[in-house]
């Protein structure tokens, strides 16, 4: 239950007993007892809940070239309630801050001085503008050693991908020790960061007859 003090003139509803006012607003209950002449306190039962209006979700560039942070703003998200008194607006991160790559979720709550709480979310992303580097090993030439010698077990230091973002995959079209038979075979590679760069680098197996 909260209390406020209401403005001086009479309460706007019925007078119950002497010096008792109570009104009713949706499920709330207001009750309005004489402080002074001309002068009430209100005590409000108040089971209503806030809302909580949140912007819409953003993606922003991050600040350039290399960086890994963006400074974001968004319009406040707002709370509307029944009762005429302060709701409190709590959200976990501030418009004007720097966020990380990916995802972040803003999360926020309206209370009401009852106590009575609604929460709203949003999501910023921060998009990556830099390309991450795919770095393939030098061409692999081996002689062919398996099954009458028409094949060979070839293996390889992994390609790397390197980026400003720790968040970034590589995917080739073959992994070391993988068969190949004779002749040459490309092999493939591409970097992915979370925004969806990429960079690609190949190289050769070549697997020699005897
Ligand atoms: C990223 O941007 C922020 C804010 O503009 C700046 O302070 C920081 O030095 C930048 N970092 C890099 C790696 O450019
Ligand atoms: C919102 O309310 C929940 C539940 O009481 C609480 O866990 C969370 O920390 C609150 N968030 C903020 C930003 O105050
Ligand atoms: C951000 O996260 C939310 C919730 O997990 C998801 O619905 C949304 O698709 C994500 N956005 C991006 C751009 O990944
Ligand atoms: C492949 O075989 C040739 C001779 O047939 C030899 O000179 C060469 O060293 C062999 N290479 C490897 C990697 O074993």
């Amino acid at each position: 239950m909260g209390a406020q003090w209401s403005a001086r003139g009479t309460p706007p509803c019925p007078c119950l007993a002497t010096g008792l006012f109570v009104c009713l607003k949706g499920q709330d209950i207001l009750l309005y007892l004489p402080a002074r002449l001309n002068f009430f306190i209100t005590l409000i039962a108040d089971v209503t809940r806030p809302t909580a209006n949140c912007p819409e979700g953003q993606i922003v560039n991050a600040n350039r070239d290399g960086n890994t942070t963006a400074v974001v703003i968004w319009n406040s998200p707002s709370c509307s309630d029944n009762s005429q008194m302060n709701v409190l607006l709590e959200c976990t991160n501030q418009p004007g801050t720097e966020f990380s790559l990916g995802n972040t979720t803003v999360k926020c709550n309206c209370t009401d001085v009852a106590g009575n709480m609604d929460q709203c979310s949003f999501d910023i992303f921060v998009k990556d503008v830099t390309r991450p580097t795919a770095n393939c090993p030098n061409e692999q030439i081996v002689n062919a050693t398996l099954e009458t010698d028409t094949k060979a077990f070839v293996t390889w230091s992994p390609a790397t991908c390197s980026d400003n973002s720790q968040n970034v995959q590589l995917s080739c079209t073959h992994q070391p020790e993988a068969q190949f038979g004779l002749g040459k075979t490309k092999v493939q590679c591409i970097c992915t960061d979370i925004s969806g760069n990429t960079d690609r680098c190949s190289f050769k197996v070549v697997v020699k007859g005897s």
